[in-house]
């Protein structure tokens, strides 16, 4: 399959070429496009055939369900059940890297939601996005734009690795804000709980709510059974670079002691190590590192955990979950 890039200005987004992007979602084609979090692969998320070529291009399972992207409030009301408090967060914190899983109206085929009765809606906060959703006349279902189980891709470059040949458009708006994927918070029970740390942390939400629950799945532990059923993503590899990822969880009293035996044990090995304190730094560059590690042919990358408050959930979360190992 021939893809067409398109370089479209983050800020202020060509008219002709927003045009352009559109018309192969309209002929329910795929297209890549920037959102403040990560890239997203979107189609016409009421077109079965068109969203089964997400599954396609990416290699996801099919039972792992995909975030519909709105334009506006408006929107959410047709595609689902959406209750006080869903309303007050999208009020909120919309546009922005905050999705909500509420009940399904049934309007979107079941390939969207992996079967289950709930739909995840996202409106980002990324002039060139919510510009492309306008100009369709339709929501775009779009999971992150890597390969099934790779990282996320934070620039069109990590896209084009992953996906050329596989998508119809990639649409290159230069790197993303964020880097992490949004926050994905259940509000169709009468608690609601976080299934996905991000940018839009607990503290911000349980301030605008009152107290959630946190899903086991938000601090990247790995599930068992029916604890997969609220979080079925939570079931695959995520964001594995290449690389063994190596995460040191010790308490400051004796990390410096386990990485300087974890250096003696890994001599000889081609070790690259991540540290910073700079959370929102952390949080943009964790994926780009990934990748650029592995290119550089690294046999093991070895992270330096942060405290779980604020961002640094959401940082965890994705390091958890990419380590082979982990030394507390
Ligand atoms: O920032 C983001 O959220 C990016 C951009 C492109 O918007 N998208 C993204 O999509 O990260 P994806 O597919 O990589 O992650 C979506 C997560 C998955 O873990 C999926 O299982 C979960 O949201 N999800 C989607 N629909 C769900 C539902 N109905 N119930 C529970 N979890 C759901
Ligand atoms: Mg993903």
């Amino acid at each position: 399959m021939k893809t067409v890039v398109l370089k479209i200005n983050a800020k202020k987004p060509q008219k002709s070429k927003i045009k352009r992007a559109a018309c192969f979602l309209t002929n329910n084609e795929t297209v890549v496009f920037p959102t403040e979090t990560v890239y997203g692969l979107g189609a016409n998320a009421l077109d079965e055939k068109a969203v089964k070529k997400i599954f396609k291009a990416k290699g996801r399972p099919s039972d792992n369900p995909i975030i519909v992207h709105v334009a506006s409030i408006d929107e959410t009301f047709f595609l689902a059940k959406v209750n006080e408090t869903a309303l007050k967060l999208m009020k909120h914190f919309w546009p922005g890297p905050l999705t909500l899983v509420m009940k399904s109206s049934g309007l979107v085929p079941k390939v969207v939601t992996g079967g289950l009765d709930t739909i995840a809606l996202r409106l980002p906060n990324h002039p060139v996005a919510l510009a492309l959703i306008k100009e369709c006349s339709f929501p775009i279902a779009a999971p992150s734009a890597n390969i099934s189980g790779r990282p996320s891709a934070t620039t069109a470059k990590h896209v084009l690795d992953d996906l050329r040949g596989r998508v119809d458009c990639i649409i290159d708006s230069g790197a993303v804000k964020i880097g992490l994927e949004s926050t994905v918070l259940d509000v169709s029970a009468i608690t609601p709980v976080l299934l996905r740390p991000g940018n839009i942390t607990v503290e911000k939400i349980e301030k605008i709510i009152g107290k959630i629950k946190i899903h086991k799945s938000s601090y990247g532990s790995k599930l068992s059974g029916s604890e997969f059923a609220k979080a079925p993503g939570m079931k695959y590899t995520h964001y594995a670079p290449r690389a063994k990822v190596i995460l040191i969880e010790a308490d400051a009293k004796n990390k410096n002691a386990k990485i300087k035996k974890l250096k003696e044990e890994l001599r000889g090995k081609k070790v690259v190590f991540i540290k910073s304190k700079n959370k929102p730094k952390l949080a943009s560059d964790l994926f780009k590192m990934f990748r650029e590690f592995d290119k550089s042919g690294a046999n093991f990358i070895v992270v330096e955990g942060v405290n779980q408050t604020g961002l640094g959930l959401a940082i965890m979360n994705r390091v958890r979950k990419a380590a082979s190992k982990v030394i507390l």
